[in-house]
């Protein structure tokens, strides 16, 4: 290195010591602060109008600036809301549209130091219907189902029926074990009153549900005769129903919950020791022998949450397509709850439907609002979150496409008359209307996930 080139580099290390030292020795300048950046919360306490905005405290903000805007962009803002300073952590944003979207961040403040923006939250505004809105109008690609029974097909009953909905399926009175309650009598008594009831007032039926282990009649358990005694027994049986109300019943749940929890193995019924494991696609024929035309679905619970059921019903259902065993839709029970399944969960198990080109029937929805017994009436939270697994149930089911949909059916029309306070023995909240007929969250969570 030449002498220059050295006196050069000596004054220039010199010179870079003294700046850091001037901007570091800091005479009597403040320290500066450093802060966070916020974390904006979910919106909560959404109406039609409004909601509440709120994000984390960081250390050392003395106020926050929040914009609201209805674009992901922020390229204009809410009157009022383009950085408004707030000193608190949460801000009710009023005067909003319904069912409208809306974005908001913040960045934290002390003093001229201010913080990068926090993630973007987006919320929606509730939805009013109009006031004639329905079930059964706003859903016009699909049934709308509810469950009924044939001495509950008066006033009250009657009217939100005929307003509301466009499908009915016989909450008990359509199972054998009152269908066929002895070896030689049928009584279609209640199941002709409700039949007629749908034909009368241009209500949809399904048919619900032929074969269920749970509603066998005891003379079916201890059957004396042979096994194809049993076999002719039952396809009896299922032509004299299935012809009795050819025409009349759109559709039928066939065999109903035939697969064991967590193995996926057939249950062990009569009818699979009777009739072998075949049993299943033996029945569906006996159907279709009966009914050219008339659906045939197979319907369970738990296929969601239940990954090796869902695998044996689809491993099942690609046999009987394989063999040419008449199939025409699969059911999910939808006995669920306020926060479970996750949506993605039920969008991915529907989709296994779709693929296959057969038709989609949620077929008996209740949403538990109280499944860990730690509320002893529906309160606003549990209400809205109710209301916002309806939402995402019925948006599954509506996104669709149309020639797969069959019907979106709830499990009975008042929380008061719940199969599930008997089921789990303690109060629930499941369905769509209160008590009184009230529209509940729940009912309006139908709706919205309509839009
Ligand atoms: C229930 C009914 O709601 C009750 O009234 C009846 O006593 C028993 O059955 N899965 C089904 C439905 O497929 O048939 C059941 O319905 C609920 C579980």
């Amino acid at each position: 290195m030449n002498e220059f080139r050295f006196r050069f580099l000596t004054i220039l290390i010199g010179l870079l010591i003294s700046i850091t030292s001037c901007s570091s020795g800091g005479g009597d300048s403040e320290p500066e602060i450093e802060l966070g950046d916020p974390i904006a919360n979910q919106a909560t306490s959404i109406t039609s109008s409004s909601f509440t905005a709120s994000w984390s405290r960081v250390y050392r903000a003395e106020s926050y600036l929040l914009d609201v805007s209805e674009d992901a962009g922020f390229a204009t803002f809410l009157a009022g809301y383009n950085a408004k300073s707030l000193v608190s952590l949460n801000e009710d944003i009023t005067g909003l549209e319904s069912n409208m979207q809306y974005y908001y961040r913040v960045k934290a403040v002390n003093g001229a130091i201010v913080s990068s923006y926090s993630n973007i939250v987006e919320t929606t505004t509730s939805f009013i219907p109009d006031s004639d809105q329905t079930l059964k109008k706003a859903a016009d690609t699909f049934f709308v189902g509810v469950a009924v029974q044939s001495g509950k097909l008066n006033g009250q009953y009657d009217e939100t029926y005929r307003k509301e909905f466009s499908s009915i399926t016989a909450e008990w009175e359509m199972k054998m074990n009152v269908m066929h309650p002895s070896v030689d009598t049928y009584d279609f008594g209640p199941a002709d009153a409700i039949v007629n009831y749908g034909q009368t007032n241009g209500i949809n039926v399904h048919g619900h549900s032929l074969i269920w282990h749970n509603s066998t009649p005891d003379w079916v358990k201890n059957f004396a005769g042979t096994d194809q005694e049993f076999e002719d027994m039952i396809e009896e049986y299922i032509t004299t129903v299935v012809t009795r109300y050819k025409g009349k019943v759109t559709s039928w749940d066939v065999v109903n919950e035939a697969v064991e929890d967590g193995s996926g193995n057939l249950r062990n019924s009569i009818y699979r020791q009777k009739m072998g494991d075949d049993y299943i696609a033996k029945c569906y024929q006996f159907v279709r022998a009966a009914d050219p035309d008339v659906l045939i679905f197979y319907n369970d619970y738990s296929m969601i949450i239940d990954q090796t059921k869902q695998d044996a019903v689809f491993a099942m259902v690609d046999d009987f397509i394989a063999r040419n065993i008449p199939i025409d839709g699969v059911g999910f029970q939808m006995h669920i709850s306020h926060d479970y399944p996750a949506k993605a969960d039920i969008q991915k198990a529907t989709d296994r439907i779709v693929e296959r080109n057969l038709k989609v029937h949620f077929s008996e929805l209740d949403v538990r609002a109280n499944p860990n017994k730690d509320i002893t009436s529906l309160t606003a939270e549990r209400s809205l979150s109710q209301k916002a697994k309806v939402k995402e149930v019925v948006q599954v089911y509506n996104s669709i496409p149309n020639d797969n949909k069959y019907a979106l059916t709830v499990w009975g029309l008042k929380d008061s008359e719940t199969w599930l306070t008997d089921f789990y023995g303690y109060v629930d909240w499941p369905l769509l209307f209160d008590g009184n007929y009230n529209k509940k969250d729940a009912y309006y969570g139908f709706l919205e996930g309509l839009q």
